[in-house]
Formats: structure tokens, C-alpha cells, sequence
């Protein structure tokens, strides 16, 4: 007759808590918002369940949710009306954060995704070379400083550069210490894949690139998902640039990098659950072969497991309801 070995661990609820060691916690999410200008009314995000396109007010109204929600740390991706191919305009996006951060001081923290393809015509993250070709990495990284430095000098807490470049962190670190704001931190996102679990954010964002370029899609600067060396690459280019957190993106297809490079470098681990993977499982749900409440938390213990200190989810303003605490 078999014992019970291991199972005699798991038989009460009470012996499962005192034997679980990776508790993911509400203080670790970073919530999303994204603020588009010229809009009337918020709008829904395609796919994704209660997350919205907020107006310059229901982002002030939507952060004040999230707070009675539990959640105090946000990434705002800021969406200018007017797109340009050079000089870009960053005023919405700095706008948006003095008003964040007159309304809500200290009681957020507030990064700001820091890229071009919200600003740009083609929607690429970077400013292309005169042939339209490529993209043109010193120009790009000039002007990622410059909004870098205005983002910081408008309130962010944190800039994230979410463009791909090379060089961008150092430049960003050193236009920021220039303007005195060596507190500002930088969350790099070293190690962004080429992904097709992008979909939904570029809806939100307005930042596909547009099928008329030359440069038809980002696998020039995002990296290759058969690469896991140019992912560790990145981080260590990242860490000697001056990073203060990095970034595994997207989170599920790339939990190996995550773990590999958690271990290896010992800064803040940062992880992006992106609009395609938040969902693929909000669609299971809405088909009724699962449930929110239960698939998130699954996928954020995963993502702990792992070795991520934070997690970046469209579904962030739900982890203190769905979450055991
Ligand atoms: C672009 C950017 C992307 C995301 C954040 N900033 C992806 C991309 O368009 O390549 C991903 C967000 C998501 O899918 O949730 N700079
Ligand atoms: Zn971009």
C-alpha cells in the first residue's frame, strides 16, 4: 500500500500557507495608463479588459480608482495628437505628469515610458536615416534624452526607455544628472523582444509602424527571440550605461531569460506581462474556459518564481482582489 510522502504537505489549507514560499504581493505591480490628447471620452483598449485610452481628466479620475484599488505605482504612456518625422513634441506627455503629480505627489510613483513611435508619422520608435531604411540611433538617442529630460523635469519618478537603442540609458543618466535630478531612476527595458504579443498596445498607443514604410516592423532594434545572449548583451550594456532596473518583456514566452538573467545580474527585475499576453487570458476568460481571478495570479507567482521584484500588468489594479494576502 502507498504512503503519503509529499502529499501529507499539501492536505490542509493551513500546512499549504505555511509551506508556500513565493507569494507574489500587491506592492509589487506597476500599472499602465495610457493619455491620449484630443480625445472627448475615454475609450476602451481593444482585447483587454477594463483598461482604457484616458482623456488628460479620467487619467486623473482613473488614478484615483486605482488608489482606493490598492495600487500606487503607475507607467504612463503619454499619446501626443500630432505626429512629426523630427523636432517631436513631447508638451502632452509632460503635461499630463505635472498635472499627475500636482494632484497625487508622493502618494504615487509615477514612471514614464520614455520611446518615439507615439510621436513619429511611420510609428517606429526611433527617427529613421534620410533613405527611410533605418533608424538612426544617435539621432534617436538625442531625442529621447531631450524628452527624458523634460518628463524628469515635469515630476516622473522614473523615466523607461522603451525604444531600443543603444546608448540611450547613458544619455538619458546624463541629461538627467545635468538637471539636477539625480533621484530620477531608470528603468531600461534591456531585454524587449520582437513580439507579436504587442498587439493591443499599439491600438492603445497609436504606434503600430505603418505598413507603408520601408522599414516594415521593429525586428531591427527589438531582439530576436532566438537570441537569449543578446538578451544578457543588453542587460550587462544596460547595467554599465547606468540602468537602475531592467526589464524582461514580454513575461510568459520569456520566463528562461527572466531566470537566467535575474541570477546573473544583480539589480531590480522588472517584468512586462504585455496588452497581447494580459489578452490571450482575458479572452480565455470571456470564452468561459477560465477564470481572470485565478489565471493572473498563476502567471504573476510564475513571474516572482522567476526572479522579478515588480510586475508591469494591464491588470495590476486587480492584484489586491484577486491576490491571497
Ligand atoms: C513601444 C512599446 C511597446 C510596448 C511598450 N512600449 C511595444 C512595441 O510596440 O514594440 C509594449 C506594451 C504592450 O504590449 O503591452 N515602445
Ligand atoms: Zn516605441
Amino acid at each position: 500500500m502507498a504512503k503519503l510522502t509529499l502529499r501529507r504537505t499539501r492536505l490542509s489549507p493551513a500546512i499549504r500557507d505555511l509551506t508556500r514560499v513565493v507569494r507574489p504581493v500587491t506592492a509589487q505591480f506597476i500599472q499602465p495608463l495610457f493619455s491620449v490628447e484630443g480625445l472627448r471620452e475615454r475609450e476602451s483598449v481593444p482585447g483587454l479588459s477594463g483598461v482604457w485610452r484616458d482623456t488628460a481628466d479620467s487619467v486623473l479620475r482613473q488614478i484615483e480608482a486605482d488608489l482606493q484599488s490598492g495600487v500606487n505605482k503607475f507607467l504612463l504612456f503619454g499619446v501626443p495628437a500630432h505626429k512629426a518625422d523630427a523636432e517631436l513634441e513631447h508638451a502632452y506627455t509632460a503635461a499630463r505628469i505635472a498635472a499627475i503629480k500636482t494632484a497625487f505627489g508622493q502618494d504615487i510613483w509615477l514612471a514614464v515610458d520614455t520611446c518615439l513611435c507615439s510621436s513619429t508619422t511611420h510609428g517606429h520608435c526611433g527617427l529613421l536615416s534620410a533613405s527611410g531604411n533605418y533608424v538612426d540611433n544617435p539621432a534617436t538617442v538625442a531625442a529621447l534624452a531631450k524628452a527624458a529630460g523634460l518628463y524628469g523635469d515635469s515630476g516622473a519618478d522614473c523615466i523607461a526607455p522603451s525604444d531600443m537603442m543603444d546608448g540611450r540609458v547613458a544619455a538619458i543618466r546624463a541629461t538627467l544628472d545635468r538637471q539636477a535630478l539625480e533621484q530620477t531612476l531608470i528603468m531600461s527595458y534591456s531585454a524587449k523582444f520582437h513580439s507579436a504579443f504587442y498587439g493591443p498596445f499599439r491600438i492603445a498607443a497609436d504606434s503600430a509602424p505603418d505598413a507603408g514604410n520601408t522599414l516594415q516592423d521593429r525586428a531591427s532594434y527589438q531582439l530576436d527571440p532566438g537570441r537569449p545572449n543578446d538578451a544578457l548583451r543588453s542587460a550587462q550594456r544596460d547595467t554599465a550605461e547606468g540602468a537602475d532596473v531592467l526589464m524582461v518583456k514580454p513575461g510568459l514566452p520569456y520566463l528562461d531569460v527572466l531566470r537566467d538573467l535575474s541570477q546573473t545580474i544583480p539589480l531590480p527585475w522588472a517584468v512586462y506581462q504585455t496588452s497581447g499576453e494580459c489578452a490571450g487570458l482575458d479572452a480565455l476568460s470571456q470564452a468561459n474556459l477560465g477564470r481572470r481571478e485565478q489565471l493572473y495570479p498563476e502567471t504573476w507567482t510564475a513571474f516572482v518564481r522567476a526572479g522579478a521584484s515588480m510586475i508591469i500588468s494591464y491588470a495590476a489594479r486587480n492584484a489586491q482582489a484577486w491576490l491571497r494576502q
